[in-house]
C-alpha cells in the first residue's frame, strides 16, 4: 500500500460484531483509510458515503485484478467466474440471462408461495415458546424460495448452509475452504449435468437460445445465487428483529401501523446491513478517491455499513427511525453490480416481519443482547444465533 505505515489500522476480530463504531472513527479521520482486514487483507476502507457511491462507480476500480483471469480448470477459479466477479463486457452477458427472473414484477408472482412458506414457518414455531429465529425461520424461509427458484433440492440445504458459511468466512483454515468449496462446486456441476439431461420448470434449467453462457459459467452462476440465497436475506431478517427488539419503541409503532412495513424494511437495510463491505475492488491503475492515493492492483473495500451511517448523508444516523426517508441507502450496493436479488429480498422481508408480527404479539431476546455471537466474516454482518421468546 502507498499509504505509510504509521496510518494503516489492523482491524481485529470485534470489527465483526461492531463495525459501526470503527467505521465511525476512521471516517472522522480519513473517510478512505488503509487497513488491514482482519485474517490479513491490506485493503482501502471506503466509509464516507459520497466516497461510497463514487467508488462503486468508479471504472477504474475492477472486480478482476489487472491482467488476472480466472483459471476455469481449478475450483477456485469456478468459483471467480460469476457475474459478481466480472467486468465489462461478459458481467451484462453473465447478468443478462437471470436478469429477467428477478425483476420487481417476476418476482411479486412469487408473494403467495413465499406467504405460504412463511406460514409453514410461523406454524411451526407456534408450538414451542422459545427458538432459535435464525434456524427456525430467518434461514430457512429464504434458502427454501432461492431453491425452488433454482430447482435445488430444499433436502440439501443443511449442506449448503455449512459449505457457504465456511466460504464467506475470513477464520476458516485452506483446508476447510478448499474441501468445501470444492464440495459444492461438485454438487453444482453433477446438479446441472442432470438438468440438461432432464430440465425441469426452473432456472438452472433454462439456457438462453444462443447459450451464451459456458458450462463452468453455468456452475459458477449458480453457486453466486445460491450463496447470494443464503447469506444476505438471513440477515435482514436476523439482525432486523434483533434491532427491533432493542428498540420496543420502533417495535410498537411498527405493529401499530402495519402499513409502514415498507418504509420499515428500507430502514432495517439501512441500520443493520446484512451486507457490511461489498466485495473486493482492483485499482487498474493508480487514483485518487476521498484523499487517498490508490496504487494499480491495490484492494478497494466499500463499507456499505460506515456509508449507510455517514451523518452528512443520515442526520442522527444511529437511531432507528422507521419512518426515516432512508432512500439513498447502499445496502444492495450502487452501479453496475447492485443486487439483483433486491426486488426478492424485500418482498421476503415484508412478508416475514410482517408474519412474524402479526402471530406473536410477543416477542423478546432469550439471552443478553451481549451473549449473543456474530457471524466471522467481513464481507457478512450476521448472528450465529437469535434466541428469543415467543408468545401469542
Ligand atoms: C437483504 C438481502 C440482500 C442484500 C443486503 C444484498 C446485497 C447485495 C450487495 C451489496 C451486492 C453488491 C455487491 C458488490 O457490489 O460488491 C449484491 C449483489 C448481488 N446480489 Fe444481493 N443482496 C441481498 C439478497 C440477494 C438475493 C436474495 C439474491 C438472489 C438472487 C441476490 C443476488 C445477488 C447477485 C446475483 C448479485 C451480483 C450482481 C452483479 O454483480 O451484477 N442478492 N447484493
Amino acid at each position: 500500500m502507498t499509504a505509510p505505515d504509521a496510518t494503516v489500522e489492523y482491524l481485529g476480530a470485534d470489527y465483526f460484531g461492531d463495525p459501526y463504531s470503527v467505521h465511525e472513527r476512521l471516517r472522522a479521520e480519513r473517510p478512505v483509510a488503509a487497513v488491514i482486514m482482519p485474517g490479513g487483507t491490506p485493503s482501502w476502507l471506503v466509509t464516507g458515503y459520497a466516497e461510497a457511491r463514487a467508488a462503486l462507480t468508479d471504472p477504474r476500480l475492477r472486480k478482476m485484478p489487472p491482467g488476472w483471469r480466472p483459471d476455469p480448470a481449478s475450483i477456485f477459479g469456478l468459483l471467480e467466474m460469476h457475474m459478481l466477479n466480472s467486468d465489462r463486457p461478459d458481467h451484462e452477458r453473465l447478468r443478462k440471462l437471470v436478469n429477467k427472473a428477478f425483476t420487481a414484477r417476476r418476482v411479486e408472482q412469487l408473494r403467495p408461495r413465499i406467504t405460504s412458506i412463511t406460514a409453514g414457518l410461523l406454524d411451526d414455531m407456534s408450538t414451542r415458546r422459545e427458538v432459535d429465529l435464525l434456524a427456525s425461520f430467518a434461514f430457512p424461509l429464504p434458502v427454501t424460495v432461492i431453491c425452488e427458484l433454482l430447482g435445488v433440492p430444499v433436502a440439501d440445504r443443511d449442506d449448503f448452509r455449512a459449505w457457504s458459511a465456511t466460504i464467506v468466512s475470513n477464520t476458516a483454515s485452506p483446508g476447510a475452504y478448499q474441501a468445501d468449496a470444492t464440495a459444492m462446486i461438485r454438487y453444482f456441476i453433477s446438479l446441472l449435468a442432470a438438468k440438461r439431461r432432464d430440465p425441469a420448470d426452473d432456472l438452472l434449467s433454462a439456457r438462453d437460445e444462443e447459450d451464451k453462457l459456458s458450462e463452468n459459467e453455468l456452475v459458477s452462476m449458480a453457486f453466486l445465487l445460491l450463496v447470494a440465497g443464503h447469506e444476505t436475506t438471513v440477515n435482514l431478517i436476523g439482525n432486523g428483529m434483533l434491532a427491533l427488539l432493542l428498540n420496543p419503541g420502533e417495535l410498537a409503532r411498527l405493529r401499530a401501523d402495519p402499513s409502514l412495513l415498507a418504509s420499515a424494511v428500507e430502514e432495517l437495510l439501512r441500520y443493520v446491513n446484512p451486507v457490511n463491505n461489498a466485495t473486493y475492488r482492483f485499482a487498474a491503475e493508480p487514483l485518487e478517491i476521498g484523499g487517498a492515493r490508490i496504487g494499480t492492483g491495490e484492494v478497494v473495500l466499500v463499507a456499505l455499513s460506515g456509508a449507510n451511517r455517514d451523518p452528512s448523508r443520515y442526520p442522527d444516523p444511529d437511531l432507528l427511525d422507521l419512518s426515516r426517508d432512508s432512500a439513498g441507502h447502499l445496502a444492495f450496493g450502487h452501479g453496475s453490480h447492485y443486487c439483483l436479488g433486491a426486488p426478492l429480498a424485500r418482498l421476503e422481508a415484508e412478508i416475514a416481519f410482517g408474519g412474524l408480527l402479526e402471530r406473536f404479539g410477543s416477542m423478546t431476546l432469550a439471552v443478553p443482547p451481549d451473549a449473543l455471537r456474530w457471524r466471522p466474516s467481513t464481507l457478512i454482518h450476521g448472528l450465529e444465533a437469535l434466541p428469543v421468546r415467543l408468545a401469542p
